[in-house]
């Protein structure tokens, strides 16, 4: 930064102490950075070495937290355990090397599973299932074994945010963390990182060893434009009885309408059912099929585009009146309408979830051998469509 900090840093700064309940705040350029900066302070002052994430769990695409495809190079600090389960807080229990758990609260709704992108929709095999009650049970535990243990405890909200309660997962759940990361929608449309922590892990020195430190930087951290766009946000989120009010009642009535667009999905004979997270649905097949992923294209034809990941997943935004949702509803109905009409989740004998996943691999190898791909044979009987497609 040229100059000194505008005072709306401060004023920030304030408010997310005030809503994530913790000491102080540092910002960033975005939740990976915010994450990366999380990790790297609980490294420092616990001076151990591992990360913990759990199985299927986004924290952005630096490289410690994003083990696997995609990541050119082993993530040789990172353990990825079990999310859910008691063997996860044995192995908490137990290691010395572990210098943080990260949580991402969006697991809840399908622990152990990642996004429910078109690569994940390949057949129909996918469920997810949200239990209030579970989750923050199994936080509470996580919660007890972190403490007892010296491990500082994250939450990852970048993606959940301010969607589930004003004050975030931790108020929702009724779980407190030692560090809480926030991004997205916080930056009021531009891009944000923040990383709200105790005082005592937030610390980038060591008191008598000032010169051991433990290095932040961004060239654009705190931009101006930012802060001024993030303090419009927590303004309206703390001041404004119209935002403050949108909490109300939330689950009920988004559960409510998951219900009731069910309903009528299985009144229609249609094979989808929605399972919800507040605002956040994810999209379960209930038929085995390998053209899910056609879904998204069907219900762009009726004018609703979905999120990056594809035919998985539905974001509403808070304020969305019941006439709002109706109106999308119809067009979820008419969309995959249109598709069953079209023949794409046919039924047949053998079309079973292993014999897609089975079948996905054999042209996989195919193609990797050079051979022609098994769409150009004639589709067998049991495998062609039964609806004519008009
Ligand atoms: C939980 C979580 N953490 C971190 C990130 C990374 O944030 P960004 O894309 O701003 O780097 C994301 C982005 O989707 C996220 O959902």
């Amino acid at each position: 930064m040229l100059g000194a900090y505008h005072p709306v840093v401060a004023d920030n700064v304030a408010r997310l102490r005030r809503i994530s309940g913790l000491d102080e705040v540092s910002f960033h350029m975005s939740g990976t950075e915010a994450v990366m900066q999380a990790v790297r302070l609980a490294r420092y002052h616990t001076r151990r070495s591992h990360v913990v994430r759990f199985c299927g769990a986004y924290h952005g695409w630096w490289g410690d937290v994003q083990p696997g495809v995609g990541n050119p190079m082993p993530a040789d600090s990172t353990y990825t355990l079990k999310d859910m389960d008691n063997m996860s807080l044995r192995v908490l229990a137990r290691r010395r090397d572990i210098a943080c758990v990260l949580v991402n609260p969006l697991q809840a709704l399908h622990p152990n599973a990642g996004a429910p992108g078109d690569s994940t929709l390949v057949d129909s095999s996918r469920h997810a299932h949200f239990d209030r009650e579970e989750y923050a049970a199994w936080l509470r535990r996580l919660r007890d074994v972190c403490t007892e243990r010296g491990i500082p405890l994250i939450f990852d909200e970048v993606f959940v945010g301010f969607r589930l309660a004003p004050g975030g997962a931790q108020e929702y759940f009724g779980v407190r963390a030692d560090m809480v990361t926030y991004g997205k929608t916080l930056g009021g449309g531009l891009p944000v990182g923040v990383l709200c922590g105790k005082a005592a892990l937030m610390k980038r020195f060591q008191q008598d060893r000032p010169a051991d430190i433990c290095f932040a930087r961004g060239t654009f951290n705190s931009h101006p434009y930012v802060m001024g766009a993030m303090n419009e946000f927590l303004r309206r989120l703390e001041r404004s009885p119209g935002i403050y009010g949108l909490y109300d009642n939330l689950d009920a009535i988004w559960n409510g309408r998951a219900a009731w667009l069910n309903q009528r999905l299985s009144d229609a004979g249609l094979p989808m059912q929605v399972r919800n997270l507040s605002t956040i649905w994810t999209v379960c097949y209930t038929r085995p099929s390998r053209y899910n992923w056609m879904l998204q294209f069907y219900l762009r034809a009726q004018g609703l585009s979905l999120s990056w990941v594809g035919t998985g997943r539905f974001i509403f935004s808070l304020n969305y009146t019941d006439a709002d949702f109706e109106v999308v509803a119809e067009r979820i109905l008419a969309g995959a309408q249109a598709m069953e009409m079209d023949g794409w989740w046919w039924q047949g004998p053998q079309l079973t979830n292993r014999a897609i996943k089975r079948r996905i691999t054999r042209e996989m190898l195919r193609a990797r051998l050079g051979r022609p791909p098994v769409s150009a044979a004639p589709p067998s009987p049991s495998e062609a469509p039964a609806v004519p497609r008009g």
